[in-house]
């Protein structure tokens, strides 16, 4: 799965991960009593850390999802942002909330909350696994949020790089091997 110059480095556990999923699905729960939230997955990203969440959820939750697509340069977000796959359910006056895996420049969050509150939903919030703010080119509400990274590129639970290591249990990153 790996080539050797490139070994996943644990940047944050499993651990921390489930305690933290926890502990944001205590506060949604809180704060969306004797609601029906729809939860909005921003595809492919947030997919393991939706399935982690709603699990955690006794709300009468609904969920689906968006794919986007930021097209441009391949490792730099080009800030023009696509609906690739829109939403099956109609969210005019829902309580909406919107998961997503990394908030980085924030031009794709932006652009999807933008999108969507154009559609009237009664409430818009963002639930973000984690955060790099020192990257961030628009300003972004993250209502909750699970951890503030250091300037890192990161994969695994989710979050791939190049389509790959989006299976690895824990939150990594790419160390450079020089020995090898
Ligand atoms: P944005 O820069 O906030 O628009 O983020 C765009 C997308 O880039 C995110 O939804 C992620 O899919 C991806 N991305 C940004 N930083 C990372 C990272 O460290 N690892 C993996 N994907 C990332
Ligand atoms: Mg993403």
């Amino acid at each position: 799965m790996l080539d050797k110059d490139h070994q996943p480095k644990v940047l944050i556990s499993r651990e921390k991960i489930k305690n933290t999923v926890a502990r944001l699905a205590k506060e949604i729960k809180k704060d969306y009593r004797g609601k029906q939230p729809l939860l909005i997955g921003i595809l492919k990203g947030s997919f393991v850390f939706m399935a982690d969440l709603i699990r955690q959820l006794d709300l009468p939750i609904e969920i689906d999802f968006v794919k986007l697509s930021s097209y441009g340069a391949a490792t730099k977000s080009s800030g023009k942002v696509k609906v690739v796959q829109g939403l099956k359910t109609p969210i005019k006056g829902r309580d909406v909330l919107v998961i997503e895996d990394i908030v980085d420049t924030g031009l794709t969050t932006s652009f999807l909350l933008n999108y969507l509150r154009r559609k009237k939903p009664a409430s818009l919030k963002l639930c973000a696994l984690t955060d790099k703010p020192f990257r961030r080119q628009v300003p972004v509400t993250i209502d909750y949020l699970g951890f503030t990274l250091p300037d890192k590129f990161i994969i695994g639970y989710g979050l791939d790089l190049n389509e790959k290591f989006r299976n690895l249990a824990d939150i990594c990153f790419l160390e450079d091997d020089e020995s090898s």
